[in-house]
């Protein structure tokens, strides 16, 4: 088919044009030394292929192109403006633009482009606008920009599936001035990626799900040229509505930020939800203190078997928590140790060693709390060596015995310590109150 077109292409062109190539049905301006060639909405399924390599203007726009191949735009180190708005292209080749060194303007919106890899766009040193709007991208690769990373000046990501980007490629487009990545599904923002961008003039995060944007130095150029007004310095435009914002203290930086124009709302906490950013008084903006609602109290286990020590803490922002061992050295997580995001920590193996008490902090942006949790490891009992009998606790004084003579899983943990490589497979911990009395094993 390709190449049935692809004839019928060269005999009209052999008998028509021979002084200038240009592609069937579509219009090419020589304006001396400059070529442009307006291919818009010719029916196009794929790049023509007798392009005039010196083209300097080159508009696809309104076709039906499915991917871009390598052939296509070789040897066109003239090309500078080059558009393929509204095609259906979903697949770019490896290093396509790999000779486009002059190119200023790329414009790829409204195709159906998923993921953008690092060859995709090799080669593009002298970029300035990269349009990319109305795609179905919801991946970029970290070095994707990595070629016009200091020149590109626009960067359009706007309605994609976007939930992540490569921030610290971003945040080094010195030059950028306008980067619109609105209605996407972004919900982090690393802080101080943009703290570099200090020729950004417009930045649109607008319908995202972010709930917090992190303060960085560039955001306060909004506050400063708002209130100097007629300022010659052009001021930032830092749009940020339809996102989940959380409006509690975390937020007050950009409260501050005297701007009554967009209409912004809370979506959380409560009181809060659909109010209006900027009519919320700045005394709202408020953090709760960790409060440590529930953790283990005192706590008994045997000599080689877990233990599990809970910690749980309410606040705004979520509070995060961490545990310190008796000596007071930070839990993190090891062979002998885990430490989980809900706060419990559990300890492998217990050695009678870490007898002692644990101290549960939690700790958000408002503050911290803590509480101790003790930690009893009870010695497994010393045998009469050689013996090979199990001395038995004194039945019925405790549900320990019970508990440990129905696991009827003693032998096996004696056998394991000796051989120093315990592995409890199944949690044997035995919790009980602080009044009861603890057997003596030994
Ligand atoms: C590009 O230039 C090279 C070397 O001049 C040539 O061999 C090749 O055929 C050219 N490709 C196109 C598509 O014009
Ligand atoms: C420790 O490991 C657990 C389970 O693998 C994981 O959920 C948790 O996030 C880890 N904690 C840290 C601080 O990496
Ligand atoms: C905490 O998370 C761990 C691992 O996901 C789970 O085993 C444990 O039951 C959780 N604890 C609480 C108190 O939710
Ligand atoms: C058991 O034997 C070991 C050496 O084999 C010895 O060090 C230990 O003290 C003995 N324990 C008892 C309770 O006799």
């Amino acid at each position: 088919m390709e190449s049935l077109l692809l004839c019928a292409l060269v005999l009209v062109l052999g008998v028509t044009v021979t002084a200038q190539l240009c592609p069937k049905r579509c219009v090419c301006q020589n304006l001396s030394p400059s070529i442009a060639i307006l291919c818009a909405k010719t029916g196009l399924l794929f790049v023509p292929p007798f392009i005039d390599r010196r083209t300097v203007e080159l508009r696809l726009t309104d076709n039906f192109i499915t991917s871009v191949r390598k052939r296509d735009f070789a040897n066109m180190t003239s090309l500078v403006h080059l558009t393929l708005s509204r095609n259906t292209i979903s697949q770019i080749m490896p290093h396509s633009f790999g000779d486009l060194r002059g190119l200023r303007a790329l414009h790829l919106d409204s195709n159906r482009l998923t993921k953008l890899v690092d060859a995709h766009l090799r080669g593009l040193v002298n970029l300035r606008h990269l349009i990319l709007n109305n795609n179905q991208l919801n991946a970029i690769s970290a070095d994707s920009f990595d070629d016009f990373v200091t020149s590109l000046e626009d960067l359009d990501l706007s309605y994609n599936n976007l939930e992540d980007l490569p921030w610290t490629t971003i945040g080094r487009m010195t030059n950028v001035n306008t980067l619109s990545l609105d209605h996407n599904l972004i919900d982090f923002v690393p802080e101080g990626t943009f703290s570099n961008l200090h020729k950004l003039a417009r930045l649109d995060m607008t319908s995202n799900k972010l709930h917090k944007l992190p303060p960085d130095p560039l955001f306060l150029r909004v506050r400063m040229y708002a209130k100097t007004k007629g300022s010659p310095l052009s001021s930032l435009v830092l749009s940020f509505g339809g996102n989940p914002l959380h409006c509690n203290c975390e937020l007050l930086w950009l409260r501050r930020l005297t701007r009554e124009d967009d209409l912004e709302t809370c979506a959380s906490p409560p009181h809060l939800m659909g109010k209006y950013f900027w009519f919320i008084p700045e005394e709202e903006f408020v953090c709760e203190p960790p409060l440590i609602t529930r953790h283990t109290t005192k706590t008994f286990v045997m000599e080689g078997q877990s233990a599990t020590l809970k910690c749980k803490a309410v606040g705004d922002p979520d509070p995060s928590v961490h545990w310190t061992s008796p000596e007071g050295r930070l839990i993190s997580n090891s062979s002998r140790a885990t430490t989980y995001e809900n706060g419990t920590l559990r300890l492998l193996i217990a050695s009678p060693k870490d007898t002692g008490g644990f101290t549960c902090f939690a700790s958000n942006a408002a503050g911290e709390s803590m509480a101790e949790v003790e930690l009893v490891v009870n010695p497994l009992p010393h045998l009469a060596n050689g013996t090979g009998g199990i001395k038995e606790a004194d039945p019925g004084s405790s549900d320990i015995t019970t508990s440990v003579r129905a696991g009827s899983s003693l032998p096996a943990v004696r056998e394991d310590r000796v051989g120093h490589g315990l592995d409890v497979g199944e949690e044997r911990q035995l919790r009980v109150e602080q009044d009861t009395e603890v057997p003596d094993w030994r």
